[in-house]
């Protein structure tokens, strides 16, 4: 085997700039187009911040008027769509769901072949106009309900939420849901966003490089972290208990999930504006049992490991008290990050190079096929 070094998960490895967001682990800070990630969630909408990924600044008026009546002239759900998800059983994963709606929203978009930048901007917003109802209906259908039609009197997060639970929702779940879609639209090269990239990179098309973008949050050591999270939480039941469960957990080597970062090692910057979404959520719904649980397994497992929460920690719980299912956890990151995804796409278009690394072969050496014995 040849000695050359190898970077392992290209773990401290930059492949490439971008303009999109800065995350830096020394500071704990994240920016969105040089804006604080935290200042964005206290002041504007996701709406805004989607506008601010694509374009690079933050809209006028007229352009968000503009942007929010595009959105929501494309809200519905395709009905041919709809039939296809039909077809697809409840038991279905629903991040296998959302996967393959993208996967017909390409096959069914009639500028799938255009890659020009405007062309690219058109299919990103209808992207992210669409998901919501899928997520939604996904949810709705599980439950064995009808799906519920937006409405074009709410913001996007009012609207998302009414279309799952068929409700207009108060306004501190708006805020708290509307936050979270904030802090999960972007951040930099991760592993969804990183695919997305790579399948650009061959010239492929945007729903291509985002339906392989949606294949790698699927994961539990990515996006896949927020529903596991919940699954822990009911494993541990409550507070009490977090002791016991620990000290088993770590006795079998399990990761924690919701725990730790590939760039961040002190802390994740997102964390705290969405533990405060959480507390919101907590206060509002009248669930301190929540909250005891979460501080105590952070405490004690930060404390005994030195390894601190990610933004997939207090996300669980907060969309576990607004109702949806632990499976549709992963979605709606899916209806986030679509915005930083498709921001990439068009980043990497515009100044593309084949993403192509090379390996170091570590196999059996060259050696002859073996003869084969003539048949009789
Ligand atoms: N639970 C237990 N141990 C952990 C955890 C954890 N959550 N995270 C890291 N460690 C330990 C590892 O076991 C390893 O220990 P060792 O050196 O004794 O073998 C050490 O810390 C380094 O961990 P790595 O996995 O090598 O670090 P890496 O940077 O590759 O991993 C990752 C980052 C994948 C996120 C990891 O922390 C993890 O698996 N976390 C749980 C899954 C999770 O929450 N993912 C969400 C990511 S954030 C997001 O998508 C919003």
């Amino acid at each position: 085997m040849a000695d050359q070094e190898i970077y392992k998960g290209l773990a401290g490895v930059p492949v490439d700039y971008t303009a999109v967001s800065k995350v830096n682990p020394e500071t704990n800070s994240l920016l969105y187009r040089g804006y604080p990630v935290q200042d964005l969630a206290a002041s504007v909408t996701f709406e805004e911040v989607a506008y601010l990924l694509w374009h690079g600044e933050l809209p006028t008026d007229r352009e968000l008027a503009a942007f929010e009546q595009f959105e929501r002239a494309n809200r519905h759900l395709d009905p041919v769509l709809k039939r296809i998800i039909d077809e697809l059983p409840t038991t279905a994963h629903p991040m296998d769901v959302v996967r393959s709606a993208v996967s017909v929203m390409g096959a069914r978009d009639d500028e799938t072949a255009d890659d020009s930048p405007d062309a690219e901007l058109r299919k990103a917003k209808r992207l992210f106009a669409a998901i919501p109802a899928v997520v939604a209906y996904d949810q709705r259908r599980r439950r064995g309900l009808d799906l519920v039609e937006p409405r074009d009197d709410l913001g996007y997060s009012a609207n998302f939420l009414f279309m799952t639970f068929d409700e207009v929702p108060e306004l501190p779940v708006v805020d708290a849901f509307d936050v979270s879609m904030i802090l999960y639209a972007e951040h930099s090269f991760n592993a969804s966003t990183f695919t997305a990239r790579v399948i650009t990179s061959t010239l492929s098309d945007l729903h291509s490089a985002v339906v392989g973008a949606i294949a790698a949050l699927k994961g539990p050591l990515h996006g896949g972290a927020n529903e596991a999270v919940m699954h822990t939480f009911d494993e541990i039941g409550e507070a009490s208990n977090v002791t016991a469960w620990l000290d088993e957990a770590l006795a079998q080597k399990r990761k924690i999930m919701g725990f730790g970062h590939r760039v961040y090692k002190h802390g994740d910057s997102r964390v705290p504006t969405m533990k405060t979404a959480l507390d919101s959520l907590v206060g509002y719904y009248g669930r301190p049992d929540i909250l005891d649980l979460y501080n105590a397994l952070a405490d004690e497992f930060t404390a005994r490991k030195g390894i601190h929460p990610n933004l997939d920690y207090p996300s669980g719980p907060a969309y576990h008290l607004i109702g949806f299912d632990t499976e549709l956890f992963t979605p709606l990151f899916v209806a986030s990050r679509v915005v930083g995804w498709t921001a990439h796409i068009m980043e990497q278009r515009a100044a593309n190079a084949l993403i192509r690394p090379l390996s170091v072969y570590n196999g059996v050496d060259q050696r002859d096929v073996p003869a084969r014995e003539p048949v009789e």
